[in-house]
């Protein structure tokens, strides 16, 4: 049951569109990112979706949101891109409900292997470190150290991979990180069942020979800082749930930062910052009622925001995130990245993913 008239709508037809899109611009397998809520899109229902597609791997940062997909019902591969805490109960866990964990150090590897996984299925990928500096393997001679380990302690390599710090800049330092994983692999000369390196922007910026899989993250979700063909998967609507007469010199909100200066008719929307919206959009940012730019007045509270409406207008439906402003302009005018507005969207909101215009499944 939902009661607020405030919703996420995700287009699922579009997800399938931006999916297939990267699949064939690269020619390489996808592993599909779903970490952080899905970029806030709601993981379940894009993971339920990405299942019926066949999708390669699901991606997801640690093994508790692997084990919620699991739990949900979600059967596709999953690898775990982040740190996980080693103990026998976790690997009993890994094990039964299988899913993929990241080699991070050779430290971490020892203590994997000091369990015991006679009876156990453990199947890993090696993160290397070719620039980035947060998770993976600096020292390559290790490398080898941990393929023969693997061999004799009955866990399964199944692939390998780097991250490039800064995909989206034209510079070459993509390049550089690539030379370096590619020459690994050269010298390692084992037949991996996976290769990857690339995210989002690399998928459309650089050209890598030697991977057979994507990890792409922002850009199922629609988004790029590249040159693309992607639709933005999600919307955002609530509805006016009051109209009322703001007057000349009368004020808004807390703080009273919005002042009118003539008499003019107001809405209010019950949508906040605790749902995700930015308080930086305060008087700062302009939503849509059918396609009629309405701004922000005053500051975003909590639960609720308020708009100025044109005297005209009869429909109550306002378009947070839409065609026209979206996700990406909130990130723009509030100086962060998309990845930041869409991972901050509360669970809270009631999230609807569309297929053909049927809906598929609610969260
Ligand atoms: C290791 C790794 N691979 C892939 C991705 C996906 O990145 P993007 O959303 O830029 O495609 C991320 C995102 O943070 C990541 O950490």
């Amino acid at each position: 049951m939902y009661n607020r008239p405030t919703y996420l709508d995700i287009n699922l037809d579009a997800l399938n569109h931006n999916y297939n899109y990267l699949k064939s611009v690269s020619g390489k397998e996808v592993f599909a990112v779903v970490k952080a809520n899905a970029y806030g899109h709601g993981m379940v229902g894009i993971s339920k979706y990405l299942d019926t597609l066949n999708c390669a791997y699901l991606c997801v940062s640690s093994l508790d949101e692997a084990l919620y997909l699991r739990k949900k019902g979600v059967v596709s591969p999953l690898l775990v891109l982040g740190y996980t805490q080693l103990n026998q109960k976790v690997l009993n866990a890994v094990s039964k409900h299988n899913v993929s964990l990241s080699i991070i150090s050779m430290e971490w590897f020892l203590e994997l292997v000091s369990y015991d996984n006679s009876s156990l299925s453990i199947n890993y990928h090696i993160e290397i470190d070719t620039g980035m500096n947060r998770l993976g393997f600096k020292d390559f001679d290790e490398i080898s150290e941990v393929i023969r380990i693997s061999n004799e302690k009955n866990i399964t390599l199944e692939g390998i991979y780097t991250h490039f710090h800064s995909s989206d800049k034209n510079d070459n330092s993509m390049q550089i990180q690539f030379d370096i994983f590619k020459s690994l692999i050269e010298t390692l000369n084992y037949d991996f069942k996976w290769i990857h390196t690339s995210n989002s922007d690399a998928i459309l910026n650089f050209e890598d020979s030697i991977s057979n899989a994507i990890r792409p993250g922002l850009a199922l979700y629609g988004y790029s800082s590249s040159q693309n063909e992607l639709i933005p998967i999600m919307h955002f609507f609530s509805q006016i749930t009051q109209r009322k007469m703001l007057f000349k010199n009368e004020t808004v909100s807390y703080g009273a930062t919005f002042t009118a200066n003539e008499d003019m008719l107001i809405g209010i929307v019950p949508v906040g910052y605790a749902d995700g919206l930015p308080l930086g959009l305060s008087n700062n940012y302009n939503v849509y009622i059918d396609n009629v730019s309405c701004p922000v007045i005053g500051k975003i509270c909590m639960d609720q925001l308020m708009i100025r409406i044109p005297e005209e207008t009869k429909n109550n439906t306002v378009t947070i995130s839409g065609l026209i402003n979206n996700f990406e302009t909130m990130a723009k005018i509030t100086n962060t990245i998309t990845y930041e507005i869409l991972t901050c969207l509360n669970i809270r909101i009631h999230r609807i993913f569309r297929l053909n215009n049927e809906i598929f499944i609610e969260e």
